[in-house]
């Protein structure tokens, strides 16, 4: 498409997920190239609710230049929700890598001077642990490749992967959908894959927000501090995630999610463990936070089995992950115990005992238990469920 100046224009659009990691990323290898310590496992979620939309529109402007992206030649501009921000490194490092592909359009652009614009709108609250950057990078790389044509057959998705990486490192898990890992291993070639699409397993996750504001310690800080100043964090480093990963490799083959739930829970609590053994000491949960996690560990304790778990990214909102078929149970119990519930604690019983062997009069004092420390109403200002999304997608122009 040509505009009046006889430049090129490229347009594209896409949508991107948040992700949720089971297996959490802390600590950067190579903070340039955005490469982790460690391999992480993360769920990506559906895009009913919570998403990014990304459209990028590139102008050949027609001038031959040698200069790189970073370089003011290349005018780029971005606007979030509407409103002009800044263009961070990292969003420029992703024009970068585009532009070094050899493909034919890229080896052309690269040349040139461009004018890019990116307007992104975004459902959810900022840096507030809710995994926006994630989401956002990941909808930019794929309007970008979108805009420039390239797909799976002059190029790998596991390649647009490694792009999302250096926008923010847990965005390489939300190009693609179901369950998926970052690999830590080869320097600049760090990516992630699919271990299993979104129909393997019918799980879903509730995110009950609690906090809308941005948290004090950003993710990049944060993992920095851990890394130079923990004792815990090596350990987890050396051993823990190590441990950690393989078994939860074993329990999503053997869809076993009592076993999944431990290990989902004990990584949370490790991360935050990590976080609180940072000097000065980092706290990215709160009394909801607290709230929830015994939420959770109560409704196991009387099913007698783990039928959710807990867990928390940089931030005080939970992520609570259950089996589909425990959905009824899950949404009953924790509306009654955030007061949200119309229902008596004896019908709440009934719909967990329907399903489970309980101790229907101990589990009724427990639950009356925990709800005297139940948080104010207005705390718990949003719960959303989400199931397992496909991953990031192309828009059409049009689409909404
Ligand atoms: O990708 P970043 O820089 O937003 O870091 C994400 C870190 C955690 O959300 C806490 C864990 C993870 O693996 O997503």
């Amino acid at each position: 498409m040509k505009n009046k100046n006889e430049g090129k224009i490229y347009v594209g659009k896409a949508k991107g997920p948040i992700n949720i990691a089971l297996i959490k990323y802390w600590g950067k290898d190579d903070d340039q190239l955005i490469t982790p310590l460690n391999n992480s496992i993360s769920l990506t979620l559906d895009t009913n609710i919570f998403y990014t939309e990304t459209k990028v529109t590139i102008e050949d402007l027609d001038i031959k230049s040698d200069k790189n992206i970073d370089e003011e030649e290349n005018l780029i501009t971005l606007k979030i929700n509407g409103k002009n921000s800044t263009v961070t490194n990292r969003i420029k490092n992703i024009f970068k890598k585009f532009l070094k592909l050899k493909i034919p359009i890229c080896e052309e652009l690269s040349e040139k001077k461009l004018k890019i614009e990116i307007e992104s709108k975004n459902t959810f609250p900022i840096a507030s642990g809710c995994a926006s950057s994630a989401s956002s990078m990941a909808a930019l790389v794929v309007a970008i490749s979108s805009a420039l044509k390239i797909d799976n057959n002059n190029l790998p998705k596991i390649e647009l992967t490694k792009m999302a990486r250096v926008g923010s490192g847990s965005a390489c898990r939300s190009i693609m959908g179901g369950i998926c890992e970052w690999i830590k291993e080869g320097g600049d070639d760090s990516h992630a894959i699919q271990l299993y699409d979104k129909s393997y397993w019918d799980l879903g996750v509730k995110l009950v927000i609690v906090s809308q504001k941005e948290k004090d310690v950003s993710s990049s800080l944060g993992m920095k501090l851990t890394k130079e100043t923990s004792e815990l964090f090596k350990h987890r480093i050396n051993t823990v995630v190590l441990k950690h990963l393989l078994e939860l490799k074993i329990s999503l083959k053997n869809k076993d999610f009592n076993s999944c739930a431990e290990i989902i829970i004990k990584d949370s609590n490790n991360f935050h463990a990590c976080c609180r053994d940072t000097y000065p000491t980092i706290n990215y949960l709160n009394e909801e936070s607290e709230y929830i996690i015994k939420g959770v560990i109560l409704l196991n304790k009387i099913c007698k089995n783990n039928i959710c778990a807990y867990t928390f990214d940089a931030g005080s909102n939970g992520f609570i992950i259950y089996e589909n078929k425990s959905k009824n149970i899950i949404d009953e119990y924790f509306n009654f115990i955030f007061g949200f519930s119309e229902q008596s604690i004896d019908e709440l019983m009934n719909i967990i005992e329907g399903n489970k062997t309980i101790k229907i009069q101990d589990a009724k004092e427990q639950i009356n238990n925990l709800i005297k420390r139940r948080p104010l109403k207005e705390k718990i200002i949003n719960q959303i469920s989400f199931n397992l999304g496909e991953g990031t997608i192309i828009l059409e122009e049009n689409d909404k």
